[in-house]
């Protein structure tokens, strides 16, 4: 039995990158193989949060996934917290867990700066919540970008710590299917650093939500060093490289396709086509995600029943678990 579980954090504005990072692998995935994709509220509190922004960003996430073409009749869209046993499980997962294995986890390091006393001990736990996220479907292949790499593989060492501790080979362990894509698409202001959510200029960035107009604006205004001559050098000249990404990603093209086209020309030329490509197919994704967010309900409704959906599939591993562990029960 196969199974697809991701995840994706309700933190800010979704943009280019997680849609061709991420979203889009998830729609091609769903026509293969059962799918659950979780938004990853229990982690989003790992760093501080807004409670209405949190609540807002969880239903527009919904609303995204399914304007970009997930199918909730078919894959289960959820919300973490919906389904108790994340937690459940995480705690348990927890006990089986070497400290030692949690230190080598680099995103920890990034993320808790400079000052690692004063990070949450949720934060640092992360990993074994986004295993216990994994090993509660039994899912067998995650679809991560190359930053998640190393929690996949920690998972497997969990799965593998857990099954040997009670002499079992219970839990699957999950492959990481590598969005190699989403470790591409850079900011539009920077071509070294990744297209983020978090990024203070909102210029480095193409959000989901944006307008047309916004859009083309962005990409106009995007950096793009000398004007002649693009194809010379690519890999020195990181702007022009990730917007030739980007135009290849959208119009399904080779890299190398893109170059010969438009390699020799200048800049504004590209930009222009860039921006009609980004707007054809951006625009229909966004007028079909602010239709959803004006009907709140069906959002909710959906959240709903894949949370009913969601439990039906974790309740019997977790129950499983406990028994297992030694818990008392009815
Ligand atoms: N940590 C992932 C990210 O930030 C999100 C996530 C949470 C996830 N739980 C998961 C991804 C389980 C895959 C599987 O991108």
């Amino acid at each position: 039995m196969q199974r697809v579980l991701s995840g994706i954090q309700p933190t800010g504005n979704l943009h280019l990158g997680n849609y061709l990072g991420a979203i889009r692998n998830w729609v091609a995935m769903q026509q293969d193989m059962p799918c659950l994709f979780m938004i990853a509220d229990l982690h989003a509190i790992t760093v501080q949060q807004d409670p209405a922004a949190l609540i807002h960003a969880t239903r527009e996430i919904t609303a995204a996934l399914i304007a970009c073409g997930v199918d909730p009749a078919r894959s289960i869209i959820f919300a973490q917290s919906s389904v108790r046993g994340h937690a459940e499980l995480a705690w348990i997962l927890n006990c089986h867990t070497p400290l030692g294995w949690l230190n080598r986890m680099t995103q920890f390091k990034e993320k808790s700066g400079k000052n690692k006393e004063s990070a949450m001990l949720g934060l640092y736990s992360y990993p074994v919540l986004q295993t216990a996220d994994i090993l509660i479907y039994q899912a067998t292949h995650v679809p991560v970008g190359e930053d998640q790499k190393q929690h996949i593989e920690l998972s497997r060492d969990i799965a593998g710590a857990f099954n040997r501790a009670y002499s079992h080979e219970f839990f699957t362990l999950p492959e990481p299917i590598i969005q190699k894509q989403s470790a591409r698409i850079m900011s539009l202001r920077d071509g070294t650093k990744k297209m983020s959510k978090s990024d203070e200029s909102d210029y480095s960035r193409i959000n989901l939500t944006d307008d047309a107009d916004t859009i083309a604006k962005k990409i106009k205004k995007a950096k793009s060093d000398v004007f002649e001559n693009m194809r010379d050098d690519l890999e020195n000249r990181p702007e022009a490289h990730n917007l030739m990404q980007i135009y290849a990603a959208l119009s399904n093209l080779k890299l190398e396709h893109v170059i010969s086209q438009f390699g020799s020309g200048n800049f504004s030329t590209f930009k222009a086509a860039l921006a009609e490509v980004a707007v054809t197919h951006l625009s229909p994704i966004t007028a079909r995600m602010n239709a959803l967010m004006a009907n709140r309900d069906a959002i909710d409704a959906v959240l709903k029943d894949g949370a009913a959906r969601a439990n039906a599939i974790a309740e019997p591993t977790l129950a499983q678990v406990k028994k297992m562990v030694g818990f008392w029960r009815e």
